[in-house]
């Protein structure tokens, strides 16, 4: 079981504008730049550009009464596709939304067709994604200076 049935329910939305886009990078900033110390200009990357002039890469954007509370990325350039950025405010976290974004992504890759997907998992947050379907597999590596495994789930 994850976190997915109880407790609030996100409203989720396909980032397709610039100001969605906002939206979803001051959730990341906020996580991974302030609060984990990863560099800015590490945090964004290619798949942050303007989402009307990119079809490879799918952002989510989670919101609780309107105010944006979580965001992850579907890269489908990659085979098979990552998950990737999957951040929740400190604040919000716990009570079953990361569990209702990831089962958004998840929905997103099958209605594309996709049979697999795979993510880096930091290391405290293996057990989020174990909950979630995902395995652990080879050797722990550092990304941005946080400590990784590779993971991955049939879908
Ligand atoms: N270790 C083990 N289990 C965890 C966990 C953790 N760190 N975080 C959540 N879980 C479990 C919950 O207990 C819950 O299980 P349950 O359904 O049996 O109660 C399930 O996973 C879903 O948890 P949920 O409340 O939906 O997770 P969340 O909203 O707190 O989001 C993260 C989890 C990891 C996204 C969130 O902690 C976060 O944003 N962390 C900072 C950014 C980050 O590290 N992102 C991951 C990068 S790889």
């Amino acid at each position: 079981m994850t976190g997915a049935g109880s407790g609030p329910r996100l409203s989720l939305e396909i980032v397709r504008t610039p100001e969605q886009l906002a939206d979803a990078l001051a959730v990341r900033r906020t996580v991974f730049v302030d609060e984990q110390g990863v560099p800015l200009d590490e945090e964004i990357d290619e798949h942050d550009r303007d989402p009307r002039e990119i079809a490879d890469t799918l952002h989510l954007l989670g919101r609780l009464e309107g105010r944006a509370i979580c965001t992850g990325r579907l890269d489908l350039v990659r085979d098979p596709a990552h998950i990737t950025r999957v951040a929740v405010l400190r604040e919000h976290r716990g009570r079953g939304l990361g569990a209702q974004l990831m089962e958004a992504l998840h929905d997103e890759a099958r209605s594309r067709g996709l049979r697999a997907l795979a993510l880096n998992a930091q290391l405290h947050a293996i057990g989020f994604y174990e909950q979630l379907g995902y395995r652990a597999h080879g050797p722990v590596f550092l990304d941005a200076g946080i400590e990784h495994r590779a993971m991955d789930r049939e879908l």
